[in-house]
């Protein structure tokens, strides 16, 4: 039996504050005097039942994260945990957005705070860190031109990349192309969500708009045999997080997901948990599923662990040091 926790994991995709620990939520509310007590269920888990619902109790969440120490502690108790999983390099989701209301000079703060944060969890644990800082699709192009300015103006250290999380269904990729130029002009590796509420043509209007390397999900591009096709041509690496597509029910159970589909016609993929308590899940978990249902073993963990390390928006020497864990 494999004991699949130890197992050294690489995740791309993970939301910092829909990481969050129910527990770490609860007590920042008590602390601070919020009564947050509509998002969480009498078991103590996050309330929601469809996507929109998500996105609303995962920014109620967030409303109590307001000091850059507060992110200090959380960015700890979410590397605690990724440890935990055997996760030894891990990419997190942060917005200027949720940190300082996207001001300049309060995010430095909170961005400098969540660095302490990941150099602590790495004396602590070895974990490897890197921070892609994202816009928010649903609160506009306007916005996201400004969190990409923010975001340039602070790049280097471990802040590494820039994404786009938030409602598929609003706008389109299109709409955000500026925000994306000027991120990729200050260097940064640039990931979106798509394909994960919209089908495969939003992942198609992606590539065509944004020259990411990376996709967050991605999976509805099987519904399009040609993308599927593009997707393997232009090495397209997909943010593939399995578990959060079955709670959202973009596939109805874990033997419907594409994930070995799309892998069998040569697109890399990788695995993450995107917002594992929300999703009732965790990197342990998400292997444990995977070897589960399609008999994956640790050949197959080795080779999408390497393929994420190549995919990774870290420096060579990191890379190099990570992928030889993967050997
Ligand atoms: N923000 C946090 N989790 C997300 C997801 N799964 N899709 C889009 N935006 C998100
Ligand atoms: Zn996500």
């Amino acid at each position: 039996m494999i004991d699949w926790a130890t197992v050294p994991k690489t995740e791309l995709h993970l939301h910092i504050e829909g990481a969050a620990p129910p527990d770490f939520i609860r007590t920042l509310a008590a602390e601070k005097n919020v009564d947050l007590s509509k998002i969480f269920k009498s078991d103590g888990s996050y309330v929601w039942k469809d996507f929109a619902e998500f996105l609303k109790t995962y920014e109620a969440a967030c409303s109590v994260l307001k000091t850059p120490d507060d992110f200090r502690r959380l960015t700890e108790a979410v590397l605690d945990v990724s440890s935990a999983n055997g996760v030894v390099y891990s990419e997190m989701f942060l917005s200027p957005d949720f940190c300082g209301g996207g001001d300049l000079e309060a995010w430095k703060d909170f961005l400098a705070a969540m660095t302490v944060g990941a150099q602590n969890s790495k004396a602590k644990h070895g974990i490897e860190t890197r921070f892609i800082s994202t816009c928010i699709r649903h609160f506009g192009p306007e916005k996201a031109v400004h969190t990409a300015k923010v975001t340039a103006a602070t790049a280097g250290g471990l802040l590494t990349g820039y994404g786009m999380g938030g409602e598929e269904r609003h706008l389109n990729a299109s709409d955000f192309a500026e925000s994306f130029e000027i991120a990729r002009a200050a260097g940064l590796g640039l990931t979106s969500h798509a394909g994960e509420i919209c089908g495969a043509d939003s992942v198609r209007e992606t590539l065509d708009s944004i020259n990411v390397t990376r996709i967050g999900h991605g999976v509805r591009a099987i519904e399009d045999a040609d993308l599927v096709a593009r997707l393997a041509e232009e090495q397209i690496v997909l943010e593939v997080c399995p578990g959060s597509n079955i709670e959202l029910n973009v596939f109805s159970k874990w033997a419907d997901h594409p994930i070995v589909k799309l892998r069998d016609a040569g697109v890399p993929v990788t695995v993450s948990t995107d917002d594992p308590p929300y999703f009732h899940t965790d990197m342990t978990q998400e292997y444990r599923k995977l070897h589960e249902t399609f008999g994956w073993g640790l050949t197959d963990f080795q080779a999408i662990n390497r393929e994420a390390m190549k995919a990774a928006f870290c420096d060579d020497e990191t890379r190099q040091r990570i992928m030889a864990k993967f050997e």
